[in-house]
Formats: structure tokens, C-alpha cells, sequence
């Protein structure tokens, strides 16, 4: 399987799809300077953990190329990158690519050494992504039985990654092993990326989807259903607790109540050592508009007041497995999630 074309780099200009648009068009934007980057990570035409990561390792690309060489190169390149890590709170996978390339630039002379070496970090973290999303596939698939019926939650697919996804890779996989009968999608309320991105995904990979309003998912889990949730990740704490979007919560809770293993697919680039527990992740608040209107449509009465947050924390108790690219972490606790990273210096 071939990954999406979520992002590419054009010489001069980040290319992503416009995951606004879709599921009704195709289309995409050219970004050319961090501003115009940073408004497309704010308002979702780029979206999904390691995707963010990876727009950003491309957008200290664009840092470099718009910054004219001068007393006052280092302060503006450190500007725009500072700008890019303002855009979204949670997702930690942003904070360690540009990390990372603060450290590439750090190590360079000049603007021209700068700009190449910047350019072939970010097509490495690139093609990290890939390599990892091909290994979680492999690895979480051997999790499920023959004949599976699998729920996932919002997109966690070849849209939120440079690759094939995390959760969609595992579902991927399957498909390709003759595994899986049919996958529901959460809708994902309130930007439906479950019905837009998701079932988007799957149709095109000829993957059987139903999507299903959120709150109808705990009724779907209880009358045996489903015979595993399988969901992405946006950040992995020190004990293994994760944040991903909201509503996973109440998908893992019901999973727990009603036997059905609840699995995390997560790359390296996802977890954070330096959050101990998932109370200390930020958790992003996002608008009023997003609940209060729907396209022309106005949703909410004037005066109501709104609460969006766009993440929630699962326990690491209510996760059966986090798989990520070097093997299944079960169960997730402090131990078995630092043994698992031990070695591992490239995030940390
Ligand atoms: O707000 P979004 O659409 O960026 O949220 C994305 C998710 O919550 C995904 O499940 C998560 O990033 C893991 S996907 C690889």
C-alpha cells in the first residue's frame, strides 16, 4: 500500500492536502512561509500527531529560506520556529521535530548549510514515519483474531501521518491478511474527521466502514460487536497513560467494562518521558464556532455558553496494549513503557 499524499515537499514550498476540504474535493495548498504553515496546522488542513511533526521539521525549512542571512538570522529563524510550536498544545510529536531541528541548526555554519541540513532532517523524520507505520501495522495485526470487526476514533490513517497511519496501519495490515470483516468509525464530533477522513481512507482501500454517531459506540461494544478499538495517539505519558481525541476516553472505559481489548498505536515520536502521568498533559481548548455553527448553520442560541476540548486522557489501566514500531508494550505501566524505550534517544 502506497502512502497518502498528505504532505510533500515542493523545492520551495510544503504541498499538503487540504484535509478541510475533503471528503468533497481534493485539493491542495502550497505553503511557502512559516505564517501561512502555521495557520494550516491551526485550522486542521494538516492534522494527526506525527503529520504535525512532520509539516513542522519542513516548516523550519521555510524558517531558514524566508530569513535573510544577516546579524539578525539565528533570532528570526528561532522566531518563526517559536511560532510554529505555538500552534497546538498537546500533540507532543510537534515539540520533539522542532526540537530536533533547533539541534540540526544549532550544529551549521551559515543560511545555505543551514537550509540543506534542515531539508534532509526533515525527509529523514519523513521517512522514519513511513518505516515506523509499516512496523506498527505488522506488529498490531498479529493482535487480532481472523474475521475481526474493529472500531477506531477520529483519523488515525495515512492523513494524520507521513505514512500509512498508526491505527489505519494495524487495519491495513489486517485487511492485507484477510483479517478483518469490517471497521466502524466514530464520526468524532465536532470537526468529524472519523466520517470525513476516516471512512475517506478506508473506501479508497476498499475496506468496509460504517460510521457511527459517538454516542452510539458504548451501545455497539456492549452487544459484542466489536471485537477489538484500536485508536492512534497524540501523546504517550511515562506510566502509559495517552491523550488522543476526545471521546477515546469513554471508548476505553466501555471496552474495559465489556472485555474488548482497547489498543494504542503510537510511534517513538509519540511518547514523552518527560510527562509522568496524563494529568500534566495540555489539553487544547478549541472555539466556540466549532459546536456553535455548521456551515451556514447556527447550532447553539445565543448566550449558551461551550466547552471543546479537543483531547482527553485515557489511564494507562484501561489500555490492553500500546503497540509502537520496536514492539507491543503490555501491560502499559512506568515499567514496561521505559523498558521499551531504553536505548532509545532519538525523542527524548
Ligand atoms: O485534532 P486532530 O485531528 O489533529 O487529532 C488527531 C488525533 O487525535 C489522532 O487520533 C492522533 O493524532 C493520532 S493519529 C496518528
Amino acid at each position: 500500500m502506497d502512502p497518502l499524499p498528505t504532505l510533500k515537499w515542493k523545492g520551495d514550498s510544503l504541498r499538503l492536502l487540504d484535509q478541510r476540504e475533503l471528503p468533497c474535493n481534493e485539493v491542495y495548498i502550497d505553503c511557502r512561509d512559516v505564517n501561512s504553515l502555521a495557520g494550516a496546522i491551526r485550522t486542521l488542513a494538516v492534522r494527526g500527531a506525527p503529520a504535525i511533526g512532520i509539516a513542522a521539521a519542513y516548516g523550519a525549512v521555510l524558517a531558514a529560506i524566508t530569513t535573510d542571512s544577516g546579524p539578525d538570522f539565528i533570532e528570526g529563524f528561532q522566531a518563526k520556529l517559536d511560532k510554529l510550536s505555538g500552534t497546538r498544545p498537546t500533540a507532543v510529536n510537534l515539540f520533539h521535530c522542532i526540537e530536533i531541528q533547533r539541534e540540526v541548526f544549532r550544529k551549521t555554519g551559515n543560511r545555505e548549510d543551514a537550509i540543506k541540513a534542515l531539508l534532509e532532517s526533515a525527509d529523514d523524520l519523513l521517512a522514519q514515519d513511513l518505516d515506523a507505520s509499516r512496523s506498527m501495522g505488522r506488529l498490531g495485526a498479529e493482535l487480532l483474531k481472523p474475521d475481526s470487526t474493529v472500531l477506531t476514533h477520529c483519523n488515525a490513517g495515512g492523513l494524520a501521518t507521513a505514512g500509512l497511519g498508526t491505527a489505519l496501519a494495524v487495519i491495513y495490515e489486517a485487511w492485507d491478511r484477510g483479517l478483518i470483516r469490517k471497521v466502524y468509525a466514530d464520526e468524532t464530533r465536532p470537526l468529524l474527521q472519523g466520517s470525513r477522513l476516516t471512512s475517506w481512507e478506508l473506501i479508497r482501500a476498499g475496506i468496509p466502514v460504517d460510521v457511527l454517531p459517538d454516542s452510539a459506540a458504548a451501545s455497539l461494544i456492549r452487544d459484542g460487536r466489536i471485537d477489538a478499538v484500536i485508536v492512534g495517539s497524540d501523546r504517550v505519558a511515562a506510566n502509559g497513560d495517552i491523550a488522543n481525541k476526545i471521546g477515546t476516553y469513554p471508548l476505553a472505559l466501555a471496552a474495559l467494562k465489556h472485555g474488548v481489548p482497547f489498543y494504542v498505536v503510537a510511534p517513538l515520536s509519540t511518547f514523552d518521558l518527560s510527562t509522568n502521568t496524563g494529568s500534566e498533559i495540555i489539553i487544547e481548548q478549541r472555539s466556540r464556532v466549532e459546536l456553535s455553527s455548521y456551515g451556514e448553520r447556527q447550532l447553539l442560541p445565543e448566550g449558551a455558553g461551550y466547552w471543546n476540548p479537543a483531547f482527553d486522557v485515557t489511564p494507562a489501566a484501561a489500555i490492553t496494549a500500546i503497540i509502537c514500531e520496536k514492539g507491543v508494550i503490555s501491560p502499559p505501566c512506568e515499567k514496561t513503557v521505559r523498558n521499551m524505550l531504553d536505548g532509545v534517544d532519538m525523542f527524548l
